[in-house]
């Protein structure tokens, strides 16, 4: 049972060694770094052999990595040939396996799974990929997904890689105008969507949101749309085609795409602290391979699990620990339709009981919501299948790690903070169930090949570590690891001064981080102007632009702050043109312009109307003064002095004062 422990610096300590934890991959933390020294000392050596013994090649790969983090010229498993459709499908039926179950889909009602096996997905993927192929798409055309979360997004996504045509999955509650821009980025002359979406009992109009998206770019041939309402949506004639008609004259086998362990699997959007989202490009043979291990060895995958990631597709989390991840495993992958709350706050616990489910997997922001309603909705289910609970997006605040510990995994579960980004690909900073001890707030300790340094920001020196004492720095990797991306789409500059430049030798994650005397890291959030609400990335600079674009506005400056539940609110703060009056028409209007460039999630918190910014005397912008205030913290405004005009902190005090 957990035994709890209180360490020098005050936070507990949980060691779960229940029988969930039990013959665990592995065994303790002993062996844990003792894997680790090895895997960091010798990368090729260690990623070489899993990549023989976890993967299905067609052809074997002469050299493991080659290039550098300087260079930004990184490759894995050169002149290895290989297809991730048929790692994640083909060799299960092979195996006998095809009656397995895949995918479990849990629709938006509750008590009504679908169930997918490995057979069935592997013919409805090359159905797909028939479908594509008669069509025109070809090796190497990107692709794009608007799509809810039905199984056929994970088969579109699993179609793609098959015919080698990298995917681009816009999460669907981007608006029209932001799809827009990610389409026209990528130049992709394919979109899948779906009528509508169904989510909460609310029906999300996405065809219609893609036609409003694609009506200026000429350059796409095909929209291939599902059916999941059967809403009555307009259909272009020539350009838009229902998919299901499609799909019945298509043979169940495609044979899959010879690719290269270097060709791109896919692209992802992601938002950074300046300009536009930048589509990050991810490999074949490397990306895979991290996905498998990680999840395998993370989430102690073990025959007969039902896995369930309650992520959404359009993110990170979605490809690689929804349906790459574990489908590379031969697991049960669970696909979520619905949200936290619908019906009511003990949804997530009914599908783990009508499920049966073993691994759960989900983030901050929704346990937080969850504890609101109490530990009621825990109680009235058996959620003894439970093994191992992951969260991911955010830090976790110890009230509601101790909550999911408490409440969900009956403290029996190790709770897995899992810290990564869209950029590595797979979680880089973990504890593994089992072996590593547990401290609330804590993503304990880096995955095998991880090499983490903590630099000195300003400096960019090393901040050694030294037992027993706590430091702080910025989160960097010091070598590279298979799924790190490899570039940003068209803008290979980018990639260099957003994350291999600004240190030298280093990955730079964007992340500041303390690092207890244990050597345990705690990620204490960005250091740039990237938000996280809700476990959603969004720029400052996209918000603002967003606003900027508007009619009435002169200026804007965007900034998050603390948030009980979203972790992190979005307080936007505007100084309009002459002639315009702040109106509660006109703040309703501001908000709306954000929703459709951006998309609802990013709706701000507040908007504060003011004459003025406070800038230095240079015309520098004090964002950190900005944070203090709608935190209510302007008496911890720091170092003012080089304000050009101080009156103007004074009466954006006062103006928030009237606000929160
Ligand atoms: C940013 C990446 C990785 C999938 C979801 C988000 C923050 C993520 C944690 C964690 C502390 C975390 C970081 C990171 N983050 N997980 N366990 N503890 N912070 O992917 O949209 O690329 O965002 O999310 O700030 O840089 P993403």
């Amino acid at each position: 049972m957990a035994e709890e422990k209180g360490s020098a610096v005050g936070e507990v300590v949980h060691e779960v060694r229940s029988h969930s934890s039990k013959g665990a991959h592995v065994a303790s933390l002993e062996k844990y770094k003792k894997l680790h020294e090895d895997s960091v000392r010798d990368p090729s050596g260690y990623w070489g052999r899993l990549a023989r013994r976890e993967l299905k090649w067609m052809h074997d790969f002469d050299k493991v990595k080659i290039g550098s983090l300087k260079n930004g010229d990184l490759a894995w498993f050169v002149g290895g040939k290989l297809n991730v459709s048929e790692n994640c499908l083909d060799r299960w039926v092979e195996e006998g396996r095809g009656d397995d179950v895949a995918i479990i889909w849990e629709k938006d009602e509750p008590g009504q799974a679908v169930k997918y096996t490995y057979l069935e997905v592997l013919h409805k993927v090359c159905q797909i990929a028939n479908v594509m192929r008669k069509f025109g798409v070809k090796k190497g055309d990107p692709v794009t997904l608007y799509m809810p979360m039905i199984p056929e997004a994970a088969f579109v996504m699993l179609a793609c890689a098959r015919i080698g045509a990298p995917h681009s999955v816009v999460f669907a509650g981007f608006s029209a105008e932001a799809l827009r821009a990610r389409v026209d980025d990528v130049h992709s002359k394919w979109i899948f969507t779906a009528d509508e979406g169904l989510r909460g009992g609310r029906t999300i109009p996405l065809k219609k949101t893609v036609d409003d998206a694609i009506s200026s770019c000429d350059f796409v041939n095909k929209c291939f749309v599902f059916k999941r309402t059967g809403a009555d949506v307009s259909m272009t004639e020539g350009r838009d085609l229902w998919m299901e008609p499609e799909l019945e004259g298509q043979r169940p086998y495609c044979p899959p795409e010879v690719m290269d362990a270097e060709d791109p699997l896919f692209y992802l959007y992601t938002s950074g602290s300046t300009g536009k989202p930048k589509g990050l490009m991810h490999s074949t043979a490397g990306y895979i391979l991290y996905a498998q291990t990680t999840c395998k060895i993370i989430f102690d995958l073990r025959p007969g699990d039902v896995y369930a990631c309650v992520a959404d597709v359009g993110w990170i989390t979605g490809h690689s620990y929804i349906v790459y991840g574990p489908l590379a495993n031969g697991t049960t992958t669970l696909m979520f339709e619905s949200t936290p709350l619908y019906p009511d706050a003990g949804r997530y616990w009914d599908v783990v009981e009508t499920h049966s489910v073993t691994q759960f997997y989900t983030a901050p922001t929704a346990i937080r919501a969850l504890m609101r309603h109490g530990p009621e909705p825990t109680e009235k289910y058996d959620l003894s299948t439970l093994r191992i609970l992951g969260t991911v997006g955010e830090p976790i605040n110890p009230a509601a790690w101790t909550w999911y510990f408490k409440h969900v995994g009956k403290e029996r579960c190790a709770i897995i903070d899992t810290y990564w980004q869209t950029e590595t690909g797979g979680i880089i900073v973990t504890p593994l169930p089992g072996a590593t001890p547990l401290k609330p707030g804590s993503a304990t300790l880096p995955f095998f090949g991880i090499d983490l340094e903590v630099l000195d920001p300003q400096s960019g020196k090393v901040v050694p570590f030294v037992e027993g004492e706590e430091s702080s720095g910025v989160l960097c990797v010091k070598s590279a690891w298979p799924s790190m991306t490899r570039t940003v789409f068209n803008n290979h500059e980018r990639y260099m001064n957003t994350y291999l430049k600004p240190y030298p030798g280093y990955y730079f994650t964007g992340d500041g981080v303390t690092r207890d005397k244990d050597g345990f890291f705690f990620v204490t959030g960005r250091v740039d102007d990237v938000l996280n609400v809700s476990g959603h990335r969004i720029g400052s600079a996209e918000i603002e632009s967003a606003l900027v674009a508007h009619d009435a506005v002169a200026e804007s400056a965007c900034v998050g702050f603390p948030h009980e539940v979203k972790g992190e609110g979005i307080a936007c703060y505007v100084i309009l043109k002459l002639g315009n009056e702040e109106t509660d028409d006109l703040i309703k209007d501001l908000r709306n312009q954000i929703r459709s460039v951006i998309g609802p999630f990013a709706s701000p918190d507040y908007i504060v109307i003011t004459p003025a910014l406070p800038k230095t005397r240079s015309g520098k912008l004090m964002r950190r003064v900005l944070r203090k205030i709608i935190a209510l913290e302007a008496d911890q405004l720091g170092d003012t002095s080089t304000l050009a005009d101080p009156s103007v902190v004074d009466s954006l005090i006062e103006k928030v004062a009237t606000l929160r």
